[in-house]
């Protein structure tokens, strides 16, 4: 069961110069001895049975005093206790006395995940600025009970979440990791189960909102966080192609490994996007490009006046149209945002664009799309046929999507680097 990853991800934490401590759950001993948890973390390991025993500190609140907890395989049952405040066992009482970043990391069965409750207590615990990671797609259980969404997260992603909660607390530390990370992603020792199936060839990806100014200080722009673009970008590099991201401004670090271009109008991303793709076998636009721009940018901020004002707006180039009308060998990706009839408008777009897919999205759904970790998207070919994905974090979505570019790429006559 998931409880197995854990020595996993308290090794990669202790790698990456972490101190780790470990509560172990009744449940979490079922599948795991302590003396494993314990050799992983160096250290000893909290049980409710040591909880206990007499000792001058609450054990508790000794944990509670971690700059960032980690729940590893969490259960149902877990997050149900968490989530209406109890605190009678060791882990619970734990998080109840913790003021520092949580991180979920759910596992269970596909059909408890999507349960209401589970739901529900998931989206309580997010209200309260708790974090989760997953669960992912895949086959999930000790007796091979399904596929779906009930897969635990891989300790590596696991160890560079909880990393990432520890931001700012400890900057310095965490620039160091990242360069140890990239020379490791670089050398292929990063995760081994990845194959460097990209390996020589050039991907572009666009990231982000752009920007259209009409005076020095106003612009017009979107909510588009960039983190759809940026995991394509990750996950292109790690299976080994070279890496442009062209991003519009988002809150995001460069990722270690790729060559960053940072824009901010949708002229501006067209240029670097166009110079960038020449030699590119792989183009990936997730960049939500605003459609129009000022006609006529004043070059001073333009005072306020009493009543309405009229702006004057005019397109801006559709990119993604534009190589597509000279497409070459390349692989050309879009996504679109749709309100409604969402799969036809799309297949129309593909054919319009002479993209090869594109990756529909709905901006409504909770938790998908703008700003969130995760993504329900709906494949989308230029003949009208699709595909819908269940919602999945964006870097799974990476995954397919540079899945299904492999394919078309095996299928044609010969492909650019
Ligand atoms: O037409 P729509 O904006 O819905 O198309 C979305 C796709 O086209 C995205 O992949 C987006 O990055 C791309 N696009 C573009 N240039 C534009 C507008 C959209 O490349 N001006």
């Amino acid at each position: 069961m998931a409880a197995v990853k854990a020595p996993g991800v308290l090794r990669r934490l202790r790698e990456r110069g972490a101190r780790v401590r470990v509560i172990a759950t009744a449940a979490a001993l079922a599948f795991i001895t302590e003396l494993s948890l314990a050799t992983a973390a160096d250290g000893e390991v909290a049980t409710d049975a040591t909880w206990f025993e007499p000792r001058p500190d609450a054990q508790h609140l000794t944990h509670a005093r971690a700059d960032a907890v980690v729940i590893v395989g969490a259960s149902a049952d877990l997050l149900a206790r968490a989530a209406t405040g109890r605190g009678d066992d060791l882990a619970s009482a734990t998080l109840l006395s913790v003021r520092a970043p949580v991180l979920w990391v759910p596992a269970m069965n596909e059909r408890m995940w999507e349960h209401p409750a589970v739901q529900a207590n998931a989206e309580r615990l997010r209200g309260w600025g708790h974090h989760f990671l997953g669960p992912v797609y895949g086959a999930f259980g000790s007796r091979g009970e399904g596929t779906g969404m009930g897969r635990m997260a891989e300790p590596e992603d696991i160890a560079a979440a909880a990393l990432g909660l520890l931001e700012g607390e400890s900057r310095s530390r965490e620039v160091e990791e990242s360069r140890e990370q990239a020379a490791l992603s670089t050398s292929g020792l990063l995760d081994p189960s990845t194959a460097p199936d990209l390996r020589g060839v050039h991907v572009v990806v666009s990231a982000g909102p752009t920007r259209e100014y009409l005076d020095p200080v106003r612009f017009i722009s979107n909510p588009s966080s960039g983190k759809m673009g940026f995991a394509v970008a990750e996950e292109a590099r790690d299976r080994g192609a070279s890496v442009t991201l062209v991003t519009g401004p988002v809150s995001l670090p460069d990722p270690p490994g790729v060559r960053v271009v940072r824009i901010e109008s949708a002229l501006d991303l067209r240029d670097a996007v166009v110079e960038a793709a020449r030699d590119a076998g792989v183009v990936v636009m997730t960049a939500a490009v605003a459609d129009y721009r000022a006609a006529d940018r004043a070059t001073e901020k333009q005072a306020k006046v009493a009543g309405d004002v009229t702006v004057h707006l005019t397109p801006n180039p559709d990119i993604l149209a534009e190589l597509g009308a000279d497409k070459g060998g390349r692989v050309l990706i879009g996504f679109a945002m749709e309100t409604h009839a969402g799969v036809e408008r799309a297949a129309l777009k593909a054919r319009r664009k002479n993209a090869d897919f594109i990756l529909l999205n709905y901006p409504t759904r909770e938790g998908t799309a703008f700003g969130g970790d995760d993504n329900e998207v709906t494949l989308v070919r230029p003949d009208g046929s699709s595909e819908a994905w269940p919602r999945l974090t964006k870097r799974e979505v990476a995954r397919r999507l540079l899945d299904e570019v492999l394919a078309i790429r095996e299928r044609l006559p010969h492909s650019p680097g």
